[in-house]
């Protein structure tokens, strides 16, 4: 039966590469030890040249398989390696593998010496060899390196299952198939009729037992198919990601020669002319597209940081699809994305530019290793066979189709592009639009870009259009959720598109052709360390189940242009709000669906922050208060000295019948829109879902307010390597809103058994930070002090388990 040993502990590390560390008796004592993922090297957060990653380096491990495993094939499998891999065993090259972002393996058993020492090495090249996607011109993002995802290895039988794909068939009638291939591999040298059983199970328990024989022939290689029939399963959706394991058992002469599972669910996605079905039900695609990047390690993250990033898309900005940009990412994020019900529109690695043949002979087999990885995965709603955002290539395209369509004929393909009237051999017109400039226009006009009547996905709108940084002034940040916003209301207005997926979920580092001159494209809706921008909002508000209100504004006529606090953005899930000023009841305020009638939820627009105040306050008619409240809104709009003239009749009508002076005139209503003077101004904005008030944000006047840290678990936890846990720093005023502008400097000191991942002394970006604690592979607690000048030290504390 099959064994899996993994090996991420342990690895030897050295940031070069020479002829003479292959050798066995080589003295690597001077490398360092690392375990994976790992990162080639480690980067500040930003403002460093993309050529600091790009060097060969090499990796050591010693490696032992026991005498009693002789007999067994054995096959070592590497996740990732960027960008390209050239392998040795015990001196001996025994493969190579071009392109970091999908997986490869070898067959190692003829090289291993069983019982004694072996010893691996593996040359990473991570310059950005021209004959390997997506290089040979520019990249907007940059493509680390190092062996950044995980290795292992795997012990099987002589004949053994090597990859199997479960499709459902029919899965809206009532009577549903599973169409089962089997990739087999047969090393005897004969044929052998096989006895194959089958398990269906459900959160580990059994629904379905089933079983055929099948004649192995004796070539290498063969795909078996099986039919079955079922009932009575439980569909995959968005709303309940029901999974389905499948264990394919291999039995000859009564003895279990394999044991295969494979994770998936029953589920039909389609998209039509008409926009995206999932299991025969439309919906409208909400996304946002991610790399696989985080700050310093680039993509040497392990499992739970993955698992986070899904969870983030899924429950903290509410989308319902990812893109992956612009290659196959981390198998951990898919399974997460699975479990979440998590659409995903996975697709090869390139950008922009097309090779020559070599380099496209590389784009194809990227195809195949993506779609072999993924194909059992219910959240893959589409493949994405063309190099982003490239020119026509006719032959070129016809084959990454070819082939996605004979591996995988229960999806559909698609191919990203930017420019109209392309040459379609996809199933779907993929387009990045970025066509809305903060005007009325905000999408295209499908028919007009894909010329005929299929169906279309918007893959990309925004981003470079409007880049935002967390500490932008107000009016940038509302602006760039505004801009977010009208493409989301003109998707759902247009029922020939099935969605858009924006420019993007973080900001990420890039190359020096892009970015904002320190090497970051601010293009996120979150920060690098997946703090939100104030544009999450306008995602998380459109999500049902968890209350959102975020006002988008700190209140503070300072931060807008000549003092007019005169609209604010309420981006919420919620039926209604009600406004309180110092505890005084201003207003109750709706959902702004006469301006954005499609979104789920449109936000609530205020622009009235007196309501009947001036009538409570200054004993005035009720007419006479709405003159004077009108006024006061066309000083702030026109200035005084700009004011109209029917504005100004107006005031010195009021100033007459109420005997007031010009100066007591101002004085007496100034602070209605000014607030000056006022011992402390704060804002109350109350959010109510079917009557009940179900979220409060207080807006203050500023204070120092303190440090909150909050990490996103207690523990961590190591099992097939290492694990890592996020922990956020905000700078926050006592009701709880980040300090926009705080650049608070902070101090992280760790203890017992873990790391931090990145600087220890870092400053706050926009009122707000995170970093990374890793474990170190031993159990244990880790104690880590954040300490700042001005406030009280801060501890947070994780227990380290192990498996
Ligand atoms: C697109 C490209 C993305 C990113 C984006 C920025 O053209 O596909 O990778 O560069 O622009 O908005």
């Amino acid at each position: 039966m099959r064994k899996i040993i993994h090996l991420n502990y342990d690895w030897k590390y050295l940031a070069d590469f020479r002829e003479e560390f292959i050798d066995t008796g080589f003295d690597d004592s001077g490398f360092e030890t690392v375990m994976l993922p790992h990162a080639n090297i480690e980067t500040p957060y930003n403002n460093f040249s993309d050529k600091l990653l790009q060097f060969k380096s090499c990796y050591r491990r010693r490696l032992k398989i026991g005498e009693k495993d002789q007999g067994k094939r054995v096959i070592l499998h590497f996740e990732g390696v960027m960008a390209y891999a050239l392998v040795y065993l015990n001196g001996q090259i025994i493969c190579e593998h071009k392109g970091g972002y999908t997986p490869f393996k070898c067959d190692i058993t003829g090289q291993i010496n069983y019982g004694g020492d072996n010893l691996l090495v593996v040359m990473v090249d991570s310059t950005e060899r021209p004959d390997i996607p997506p290089f040979g011109h520019v990249v907007d993002y940059l493509t680390y390196g190092g062996m950044y995802r995980e290795v292992w290895i795997e012990l099987v039988s002589e004949i053994y299952i090597e990859n199997m794909f479960v499709k459902t068939r029919d899965v809206l009638a009532e009577s549903k198939k599973l169409d089962i291939g089997l990739y087999m591999k047969n090393h005897t040298g004969q044929s052998h009729k096989l006895n194959l059983q089958f398990s269906l199970l459900k959160d580990d328990r059994e629904v379905l037992a089933f079983g055929c024989e099948k004649q192995l022939t004796e070539g290498n290689v063969a795909v078996l198919d099986v039919m079955q029939a079922v009932r009575e399963v439980l569909l995959w959706d968005n709303i309940c990601p029901n999974l389905y394991d499948l264990i394919a058992e291999i039995k000859m002469n009564n003895r279990i020669v394999d044991r295969f599972t494979v994770r998936f669910g029953f589920r039909e996605a389609r998209f039509r002319s008409d926009g995206f079905y999932l299991n025969g039900r439309r919906m409208k695609l909400r996304g946002l597209n991610r790399h696989q990047a985080f700050p310093y390690v680039g993509y040497a993250m392990p499992k739970s940081a993955q698992y986070k990033d899904a969870e983030i898309l899924k429950n903290e900005l509410g989308v319902n699809v990812v893109r992956l940009s612009h290659y196959p990412q981390s198998k951990h994020f898919l399974d997460r994305c699975d479990e979440l019900g998590l659409l995903v529109f996975e697709e090869i690695p390139g950008w922009q530019h097309i090779g020559d043949a070599e380099w496209q002979d590389v784009a194809v087999k990227n195809v195949e290793e993506m779609i072999k990885r993924d194909w059992n995965r219910p959240s893959i709603i589409l493949w994405g066979v063309r190099i982003n955002e490239s020119q026509d290539n006719d032959e070129f395209y016809k084959k990454t189709n070819n082939i996605a369509k004979a591996l995988d004929d229960t999806r559909q393909t698609g191919g990203v592009r930017n420019f109209a009237g392309s040459h379609l051999f996809e199933d779907v017109y993929t387009y990045n639009d970025f066509i809305h400039r903060g005007g009325d226009k905000a999408l295209c006009v499908p028919r007009a870009v894909t010329k005929k009547k299929v169906p279309y996905l918007v893959t990309e709108h925004n981003g470079h259009m409007f880049p935002t940084k967390k500490f932008d002034n107000e009016a940038g940040r509302v602006e760039h959720c505004l801009r977010h916003l009208k493409v989301l209301e003109s998707m759902y207005s247009a029922p020939d598109i099935s969605g858009a997926i924006g420019w993007c979920m973080f900001d990420y580092n890039t190359h020096k052709d892009f970015g904002s001159g320190d090497g970051i494209c601010y293009h996120g809706v979150t920060d690098m360390f997946r703090i939100p921008k104030e544009a999450a909002a306008v995602y998380a508000s459109q999500q049902d189940g968890r209350p959102v209100l975020e006002v988008a504004s700190s209140m503070d006529i300072g931060e807008r242009e000549a003092g007019k606090l005169d609209t604010v953005y309420v981006f919420t899930n919620c039926d209604y709000l009600k406004l309180y000023k110092n505890g005084v009841y201003i207003g109750t305020y709706y959902p702004a669906r006469e301006v954005f009638a499609h979104v789920p939820h449109p936000p609530v627009i205020i622009t009235d922050f007196i309501g009947d105040l001036i009538e409570k306050n200054e004993a005035m008619t009720p007419k006479d208060a709405g003159h004077a409240k009108k006024i006061l809104y066309a000083i702030m709009k026109y200035g005084d000295k700009e004011l109209p003239l029917r504005y100004k009749i107006r005031m010195l009508r009021l100033m007459l019948k109420y005997r007031m002076s010009l100066q007591k005139a101002v004085s007496t209503f100034a602070p209605y829109v000014t607030n000056w003077g006022c011992e402390s101004l704060e804002y109350e904005f109350e959010g109510y879902i079917d009557h009940k008030a179900v979220i409060k944000v207080k807006k203050g006047p500023f204070s120092s307010g303190d440090l909150l840290v909050v990490p996103d678990k207690d523990g961590l936890f190591e099992d097939e390597t290492y694990d890592v846990c996020r922990v956020v720093i905000k700078h926050t005023d006592e009701s709880g809103n980040t300090l926009t502008y705080s650049n608070e400097a902070v101090s992280l000191e760790i203890e017992g058994e873990g790391e931090i991942i990145g600087p220890k002394n870092i400053a706050l970006i926009g009122g707000s930070r995170a970093f990374w604690v890793k474990s170190t592979g031993k159990k244990g607690n880790v104690k880590v002090t954040i300490r700042s000048d001005r406030f009280e030290p801060k501890i947070v504390e994780f227990k380290v388990e192990k498996k």
